[in-house]
């Protein structure tokens, strides 16, 4: 089929099955274009617990597909790609967390949404780049685990003094392979531009920012700027809604093309292979989904 039978079918199923579709920044442009609401990982997440129809259609990694359903229990979640997943997701376990709460007490256990549902379900709260300092300097708690992203957890860390950070060694491996010095060279390029950085970063590239904050935070930041040139260090994908909002400035990003595999792999045709086929359903453990819930809900309170 050509893109517009494609963009056709998706929208005549779409209807045919009471579905929703969502779509993260990272996606290609073409699922941005269809999605009925295209957001951060924290606006995803409330748009699919408050989906009043039947089926929810997620363009975006497992951690997103199961986070709808585990905020939406009684929709249908499909993710239209059943390999599509974020590593850093993983890269933390349930014994690690049983282990460091045994060995400190006063702790709160902070979830990256980055995370499985098994880790959810483990933590006390979850928390995502755009509310993760709001959410971390209101916990009771004097010390906190953070997992899985050690480089958000460090950003939070540092602007939440008063608080003992546990680190994991979690991290995105996109955001990660950001140099130094290639921001450098860049600013020296283009001294007037300002320097936008996910703080899934490394922290010498945090330093290096005008303005860190989520997918979302950095397109409200560039709408509400006077600049006109903007240096992007997160992943390529935010340039559509980028470019769209502000087709007169200038975006540069550093070194090679910041693609994530992942993201990438939700494909039109996938999507609507996933809405004629009602697949993959993402399913979990009910006992497992209500522990997950706990700390979602506590993010989202
Ligand atoms: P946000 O869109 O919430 O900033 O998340 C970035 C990300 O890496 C999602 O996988
Ligand atoms: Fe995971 Fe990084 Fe891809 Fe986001 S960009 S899904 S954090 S690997």
């Amino acid at each position: 089929m050509k893109r517009e039978e494609y963009i056709q079918e998706i929208k005549r199923l779409k209807k045919e099955r009471d579905a929703i579709i969502l779509a993260h920044y990272y996606t290609d442009n073409d699922l941005q274009e269809i999605a009925d609401y295209v957001g951060d990982s924290y606006y995803l997440s409330k748009v699919a617990r408050e989906a009043k129809e039947q089926v929810i259609v997620f363009c975006g990694v497992k951690f997103m597909g199961e986070s709808a359903k585990i905020l939406n229990p009684h929709k249908t979640v499909l993710l239209p790609d059943d390999v599509a997943d974020c590593p850093m997701a993983h890269m933390v376990t349930p014994q690690q967390i049983k282990q460091v709460r045994q060995e400190h007490e006063d702790l709160a256990v902070v979830c990256y949404i980055n995370s499985t549902a098994q880790i959810k379900a483990e933590s006390d709260v979850c928390v995502t780049s755009a509310n993760a300092l709001n959410i971390v300097k209101t916990l009771k708690q004097s010390k906190i685990f953070f997992v899985p992203d050690q480089h958000l957890g460090t950003y939070v860390a540092s602007k939440v003094p008063e608080k003992e950070f546990i680190f994991n060694d979690g991290y995105c491996h996109i955001h990660r392979s950001i140099q130094k010095e290639a921001v450098l060279r860049e600013k020296a390029l283009r001294p007037e531009a300002q320097v936008l950085v996910h703080p899934e970063c490394p922290s010498e590239i945090v330093d290096l920012a005008d303005y860190v904050g989520s997918t979302t935070g950095i397109i409200d930041y560039v709408a509400k700027s006077q600049a006109d040139s903007f240096i992007v260090c997160t992943e390529i994908g935010i340039l559509y809604e980028l470019k769209k909002n502000n087709p007169n400035k200038n975006f540069y990003f550093v070194g090679e093309k910041k693609e994530c595999a992942d993201m990438k792999r939700i494909t039109l045709s996938k999507l609507y292979e996933a809405l004629r086929d009602m697949k993959y359903e993402v399913v979990l453990e009910e006992a497992e989904r209500k522990a997950a819930e706990e700390a979602l809900l506590a993010m989202h309170r």
